[in-house]
């Protein structure tokens, strides 16, 4: 049954499936040694700028916690949105591999910024409270709205001017990149972001995160050691690399997002109007946030499968995909209109 649960549980797009299988005609280096993923680091370059040192890990949580942890020590924190996928649906991960202490704040769609981050500055220096050291942000955010490119600049600068450093949950990143038209250079490197975790796995793969670090070396040479401590250095990475290369050079990053937020924008469109359905947040890419009433709910359940991420409200998360076709929205509009 095709659902709108979640851009995780669609097939893998039968071109980086045929990477795979290309992949799969001889015998290559281990751990990374391997031809293909020597070559993807310059492919990596190419498309993120040359400060560019990127590393696949199996995925987003592994992702997150092994880039954050890289640029941090244990007495250090991480300030996030308190519904960052860090603080919320990582079961603790970062905290328990790095010691670190996640400090979770409210926000109203999604986004930080950086006068919420001042007020933690004050006690920079007193050793009895950690010590901010990284601002974590999603994009696009965990309720569907994503960061201007101002928006993320002013928390980098903001970062950087305190010591800091801006990791960026970019497990949907491609989205945000098409949805703010732009490219994945200019959304991460050129505003000043240091460390990205690049989704693939929502995206079409079947399965791979990038690690991406933009000139911090320091890092990266010890994100080595910090990936296999943390399990994620694939012994057979070649099959992770050879899906980042289809990726990247066939541009099927930006194929199946920009299909994955015009799926979103059918379904807005065919909700929007209707006064029973109130959409909580703008819809920037590929993800709707609603109020139902709880009959509403139950009724289109019997045929359709979505996440009630608040049985206060409830609140139903609607998500799309790169495999998402008009007629699965349409079928869905209408179910809705209907019920
Ligand atoms: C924003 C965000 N970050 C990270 C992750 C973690 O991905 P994984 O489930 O592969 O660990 C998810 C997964 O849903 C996510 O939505």
């Amino acid at each position: 049954m095709k659902t709108f649960a979640s851009d995780n549980t669609v097939p893998a797009h039968p071109l980086l499936l045929k990477s795979l299988e290309m992949e799969n005609q001889a015998w290559a280096s281990a751990y990374g040694a391997d031809s293909k993923t020597v070559s993807i680091e310059k492919l990596f370059q190419k498309h993120f700028g040359s400060a560019a040192q990127a590393f696949p890990v199996f995925n987003g949580t592994g992702a997150n916690v092994t880039a954050i942890s890289s640029c941090m020590l244990p007495h250090e924190a991480v300030i996030c949105p308190d519904t960052a996928h860090l603080q919320v649906d990582e079961c603790g991960a970062l905290e328990k591999f790095a010691g670190v202490k996640i400090l979770a704040l409210p926000t109203k769609d999604g986004k930080l910024c950086p006068e919420q981050i001042e007020p933690f500055l004050t006690y920079k220096g007193d050793p009895h409270r950690v010590q901010p050291r990284v601002i974590s942000i999603s994009q696009t955010t965990e309720l569907g709205t994503v960061y201007s490119s101002q928006e993320v600049k002013a928390l980098a600068d903001f970062a950087h001017a305190h010591k800091m450093f801006l990791h960026v949950d970019g497990a949907r990143f491609s989205n945000a990149v098409v949805s703010l038209n732009g490219s994945l250079k200019s959304l991460s490197a050129d505003l000043g972001v240091d460390v990205l975790s690049f989704g693939g796995t929502k995206n079409g793969m079947l399965l791979g995160e990038a690690v991406v670090f933009f000139n911090q070396p320091q890092f990266a040479e010890r994100f080595h050691f910090v990936r296999k401590q943390a399990m994620q250095l694939a012994s057979k990475m070649r099959y992770l690399s050879c899906q980042f290369e289809a990726y990247l050079e066939k541009e099927i990053w930006k194929t199946n997002a920009l299909h994955a937020n015009e799926m979103a924008q059918r379904l807005y469109k065919g909700v929007s109007n209707l006064e029973a359905i109130p959409v909580l947040y703008p819809v920037q890419a590929n993800a709707i946030f609603v109020r139902l009433s709880p009959p509403l709910v139950e009724r289109l359940q019997k045929d359709f499968y979505f996440y009630v991420v608040d049985p206060k409200g409830p609140i139903a998360r609607w998500m799309t995909s790169w495999n998402t076709t008009p007629t699965d929205v349409d079928q869905f509009v209408a179910a809705i209109a209907s019920s």
